[in-house]
């Protein structure tokens, strides 16, 4: 029997290529120029299997197209708000993300952002990088004390949860969470969390709120002017979600005219093109999407992916079925 064709849209690990060029009648992309939207349905025409990841646009129109030989996206990301998931459902398509395997890492960054903002560490590298540092003083770079304050995760999720971990643990943080649902006791007895009813309760409590809701309409600009003028004038705002759940042009509002303090952005609203006002701007910490960047979560990435076309290629329902 032929094996299966299989389109992956970007370069992914040599490890998991490997195993797929094994596995599949496999076409890569050795350039990882990001493909068009002409090519993405092209790859639906002519592929079983589409492996787009996080920036690929899979909209209503690629999935449209007619005479489809693709059945399942096994999207190479937890999030997979880059697809469009009811013309997907609607088209009979499978679709698989990459739950799991990169919660810590993602929590990693939340906590590096946390600590780079309260301790404005990037503003101390500028300062060493322009040869503008003369020395230790009393009163130089002045941040926040992390330990003992309090953190308002927005969304209760893996993610939320490992930060929480991380956060009380590690910092003696008090943990406050926003989320639809109450989570399983043992799992708030552990981290001595309580649930807001509401964001602007937690918002108006928290020296520090991380965001970990999915991207999507239901929650692009959740924080939006009104909710950063009930933040403390002295907190933080942390981003390792989805750039469009903040309002950018109102966090740099914020920013500049001090309603909060500092933010720490791994995401951005259209990334990767950033408002250039945020480059101007000395109290936001800014990473280029790196939330999942390390060997080990990007090689267990892709062998998720294979795991989940590999159970539906033998007849059985892929575990992480999104679609
Ligand atoms: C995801 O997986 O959704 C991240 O944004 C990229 O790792």
């Amino acid at each position: 029997m032929s094996k299966p064709k299989v389109i992956v849209t970007r370069k992914w690990p040599a490890e998991v290529e490997a195993q797929l060029r094994a596995l599949y009648d496999v076409q890569l992309n050795e350039s990882d120029i990001p493909m068009t939207a002409n090519e993405l349905k092209q790859a639906l025409l002519t592929a079983d299997a589409l492996l787009p990841t996080v920036t690929d646009l899979i909209t209503a129109d690629i999935l449209n197209i007619e005479n489809k030989r693709t059945k399942i996206i096994g999207n190479f990301g937890v999030g997979y708000n880059n697809i469009d998931i009811n013309a997907a459902k609607a088209q009979g398509l499978v679709v698989t993300n990459t739950p799991h395997v990169l919660t810590d890492c993602t929590a990693d960054i939340a906590m590096l952002l946390l600590l780079m903002s309260a301790r404005r560490a990037s503003e101390g590298e500028r300062l060493i990088l322009q040869q503008r540092w003369t020395g230790w003083k009393p009163t130089q770079l002045i941040g926040q004390k992390v330990t003992g304050k309090t953190l308002g995760l927005i969304g209760f999720g893996r993610i939320a949860q490992a930060m929480a971990k991380k956060a009380h643990h590690g910092f003696g943080m008090k943990i406050l969470f926003y989320a639809p649902s109450q989570p399983a006791k043992t799992i708030t007895d552990n981290l001595q969390a309580i649930r807001c009813e509401t964001i602007e309760e937690l918002l108006r409590e928290a020296n520090f709120v991380s965001l970990h809701c999915p991207g999507g309409e239901a929650t692009r600009h959740l924080i939006n002017e009104q909710r950063l003028k009930i933040m403390r004038p002295s907190a933080h705002l942390i981003n390792t979600a989805r750039g469009d759940v903040v309002d950018s042009k109102a966090l740099i509002r914020a920013l500049k005219e001090g309603w909060i303090t500092g933010a720490g952005l791994d995401v951005y609203e259209g990334e990767p093109n950033i408002n250039p006002d945020f480059l101007t701007l000395n109290n936001v910490t800014l990473l280029p999407h790196l939330g999942s960047a390390t060997e080990e979560t990007r090689i267990a990435m892709g062998n998720c992916v294979l795991k989940n076309i590999t159970a539906f290629f033998s007849g059985q329902s892929p575990e992480d079925r999104v679609a």
